[in-house]
């Protein structure tokens, strides 16, 4: 039993979806120049636990930075749907899979920050790691 669970550990991590390459650095450096401006720069510590953080003014700042650096948001503020479900064929193959993330995820809420950090949490809990590399 305890050998199964630990196979099953060690499975999990081998499949973990990773971005390609391209990708991930292409969104490390979006957050590097949200990083460098400081009207749109926020505390990293916050970013690694979004779903705690995430309320807050300034990490919606920064992460609206991020979705319209990505281009999931347009500069109104408005979702590309088409954008997004890009970023989730990257690494779900299956089609109608990568639909239902997309339909899910792309999802507006109050305001556009609030729908930044919301697209994120969304697509990181559905196995889209669609975020930068943090220190
Ligand atoms: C943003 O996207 C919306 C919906 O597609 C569109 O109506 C609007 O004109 C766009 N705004 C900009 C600034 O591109």
């Amino acid at each position: 039993m305890k050998t199964i669970v630990f196979l099953g550990a060690i499975l999990s991590v081998a499949f973990a979806a990773t971005l390609p390459a391209n990708e991930q650095q292409a969104i490390n450096k979006v957050h590097k120049n949200c990083q460098s401006n400081p009207s749109t720069y926020v505390d990293e510590s916050k970013l690694k636990d979004l779903a705690t953080y995430g309320q807050e003014p300034q990490v919606g700042v920064h992460m609206l930075c991020m979705s319209k650096g990505s281009g999931i948001q347009n500069q109104s503020g408005q979702l590309d749907k088409g954008v997004i479900k890009s970023k989730v064929l990257l690494v779900i193959k299956d089609q109608g899979k990568a639909n239902e993330i997309t339909k899910k995820c792309a999802d507006s809420k109050g305001t556009p920050e609030e729908t930044a950090v919301a697209v994120y949490l969304c697509l990181n809990q559905n196995n889209v790691p669609f975020r930068p590399e943090l220190a």
